[in-house]
């Protein structure tokens, strides 16, 4: 098998390492992405199931229109409204096969081989990979405790003004956990709007903020139709339903329809109305409340762990939401080196190298996901890591 110049630059191994440590019962995997399975709302989400299957079987389980069920369409732009501020107009959105989907269109829609795409570093290995898959040049701009370089991003836009678009995950980005300040928020656009070029913004957990305060999005103060906004229901209702959403500019949506066609036609209707029916007679808002306390309390538990076992010199970002944070052993190691290691007493993480634009720089950091496990877990987990820090 002769593999595409775009599949080559492409490295498997830290999400299939990601799944499958995630699955061994005998390694307490603080390596995944995944939400606390705990806290689906599994009965309610059954009963949707069976009311949407129930009460219009054609519509559950026919082709669908391309840019999603109708009724879905509403409650998010309604959401989009109430909670983000954010104004999507009905040729404005498309629902997605998860954000990954979108993501992984917009860069299929818009980059030729070899194109720019600019992205905040460290940085989603998902949208990287998606940018890669469609030929995407990467360069990243270094973040600070609150967002992204601006200097940086300015200079790199001047010195390449043909890029594609600028990637940010704007709250409680994946891996650090650090979110871009409403301040930030507005000299980044302010930014955009100078140099006119595109942004993906990647929001998938701005709900999960724990104070419960919602960043408004770049989005929301976008007058020129220049971002790209990507959502998500995987880290608020379930990711095994698979449902996301764009939200953009008519013409931009207008291609990503395109796209989306050539890929899988349409997000299968049955989640769609499952996501309807749940919010109907449940209470969404009260589930997302729950969860932020849950992961609240489980960020404190491994960053007290943290100060616990780890080697003082170790530094660790303190998000203000999300899933993961961000540690640096700060001595040069390379912690792609320590995965073995780590294995070997029964506990993962996913090493830094991975969320970079240059795979082949070694790193000394490491993301640590606080979502997935129990408490008692978490805090085993990071004692083992620190046992192996310290030896
Ligand atoms: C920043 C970010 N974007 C996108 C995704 C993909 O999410 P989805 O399940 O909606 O495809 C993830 C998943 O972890 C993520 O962290």
């Amino acid at each position: 098998m002769i593999l595409s110049n775009r599949m080559k630059l492409i490295d498997p191994a830290p999400l299939d390492d990601m799944f499958a440590f995630g699955v061994d019962p005998t390694v307490i995997s603080l390596a995944c992405g995944n939400p606390d399975a705990a806290l689906f709302p599994a009965e309610a989400l059954k009963t949707a199931a069976a009311e949407a299957i129930g009460a219009d079987p054609v519509a559950a389980l026919q082709y669908g229109k391309t840019n999603g069920y109708p009724p879905l369409r509403e409650l998010i732009r309604r959401r989009l409204l109430e909670k983000q501020h954010v104004v999507c107009g009905e040729g404005e959105l498309l629902v997605t096969t998860g954000s990954q989907q979108g993501l992984e269109m917009l860069a299929k829609t818009l980059v030729n081989e070899g194109d720019m795409v600019l992205t905040e570093e460290p940085a989603f290995i998902g949208s990287l990979n998606a940018f890669r898959s469609a030929g995407a040049t990467l360069a990243g701009v270094p973040m600070e405790k609150d967002g992204m370089d601006l200097s940086a991003l300015d200079r790199l836009l001047t010195a390449h003004p043909e890029t594609k678009f600028v990637y940010t995950i704007s709250t409680s980005n994946n891996p650090t956990g650090i979110s871009t300040s409403a301040e930030k928020r507005a000299a980044f656009y302010k930014i955009i709007k100078k140099h006119r070029v595109l942004v993906a913004e990647d929001d998938p957990y701005c709900e999960l903020r724990f104070d419960g305060r919602i960043l408004p999005p770049i989005k929301s103060m976008d007058t020129e139709g220049l971002v790209v906004y990507f959502g998500s229901f995987s880290k608020i209702l379930a990711p095994g339903l698979r449902v996301g959403y764009v939200c953009a500019d008519e013409a931009i949506i207008r291609q990503l329809a395109t796209a989306k066609q050539t890929a899988d036609l349409q997000t299968p209707a049955l989640p769609q109305m499952m996501i309807v029916n749940y919010a109907k007679e449940n209470d969404l808002d009260a589930h997302i409340a729950l969860l932020r306390r849950c992961y609240a309390e489980k960020c404190g538990v491994m960053l007290d762990a943290i100060r616990r076992y780890f080697p003082a010199c170790i530094t660790a970002t303190e998000p203000d939401g999300g899933l993961f944070l961000w540690c640096d052993l700060n001595n040069g190691a390379d912690t792609n080196e320590l995965v073995r290691e780590a294995l070997n007493r029964h506990v993962a993480f996913v090493p830094g190298y991975a969320f970079m634009t240059d795979l082949t720089k070694k790193q000394s950091a490491l993301r640590l996901n606080f979502s997935a496990l129990p408490a008692v877990q978490i805090e085993e987990g990071i004692r083992r890591l620190g046992t192996l820090l310290r030896s």
